[in-house]
């Protein structure tokens, strides 16, 4: 049984102050929700406040990026164990957002999991076609290439730690969800894949999550497909009831 995941990248919103105030009404309505795995992704400098509004509940709390290196002249980075110094227990890998206007590609993301994994933190690797991939019928085939330019040099030892997130560029921030037949159609190139690579048995374990305009209304027709595991949730997790009722799908 793949236990389910409910994931938030708030990307780069909230202040401090902000995340301290979602917190406090966040934690009492999760309280009872240990059906699924919380993670919630907030901006770097606010990650030991939410590490420390987080304490004692089951929530985990993770960054939206790393550096490879573990510590040296690169100004504006931030390394794997400096993430787990502060308390961080996942970190998310190669979103859209980083590939699009930062440069990330398939081999950055498999260097930054490997860095992840050797940290001790639990990658969140992200995948997805963009719109004209997707009405060019491409969808499969760019899948396939990031699987195979990122995820498939891991190790199986790797491969199993890991989590990866489907994201159809075009449904992020859009309001456009897929539907939860086109998402676990996704899911299904994704596991086919991993299976070729590290076998059946690691390809039924590993936990496919999916992300993309996920609302308080979808999330229960997406989670009713046994092929999604959870869900990367962007703007919906930014307010603690709407997060929590995601999170209590
Ligand atoms: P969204 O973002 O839920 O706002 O579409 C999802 C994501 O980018 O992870």
């Amino acid at each position: 049984m793949r236990k389910p995941i409910i994931a938030g990248n708030w990307k780069m919103y909230k202040t401090a102050a902000e995340t301290a105030a979602f917190f406090e009404k966040f934690n009492p309505l999760v309280a009872q929700s240990t059906h699924c795995e919380i993670v919630i992704c907030p901006t770097f400098v606010n990650l030991p406040a939410a590490v420390g509004a987080a304490k004692g509940t089951r929530i985990g709390i993770g960054g939206q990026n790393l550096y490879f290196v573990k510590e040296g002249a690169f100004t504006g980075e931030i390394s794997g164990p400096m993430l787990e110094a502060v308390g961080v227990q996942w970190v998310i890998i190669g979103h859209s957002e980083r590939r699009q206007y930062f440069g990330e590609t398939d081999a950055s993301v498999l260097k930054k999991t490997v860095a992840a994994l050797d940290t001790g933190l639990k990658p969140i690797v992200c995948v997805g076609e963009r719109l004209e991939e997707r009405e060019a019928g491409k969808t499969a085939d760019v899948l396939t290439a990031q699987f195979s330019g990122g995820i498939a040099g891991l190790d199986p030892a790797q491969f199993a730690k890991i989590v990866i997130a489907y994201e159809p560029v075009w449904a992020i921030g859009t309001g456009k969800t897929a539907t939860p037949e086109i998402a676990a159609d996704a899911h299904r190139v994704i596991r086919e894949q991993a299976a070729k690579q590290f076998g059946k048995g690691a390809a039924d374990a590993v936990r496919i999550l999916y992300g993309g305009s996920v609302k308080p209304d979808n999330i229960k027709g997406l989670m009713a497909q046994p092929e999604i595991d959870g869900g990367l949730v962007g703007g919906a997790s930014l307010d603690p009831v709407s997060f929590a009722n995601i999170v209590n799908f």
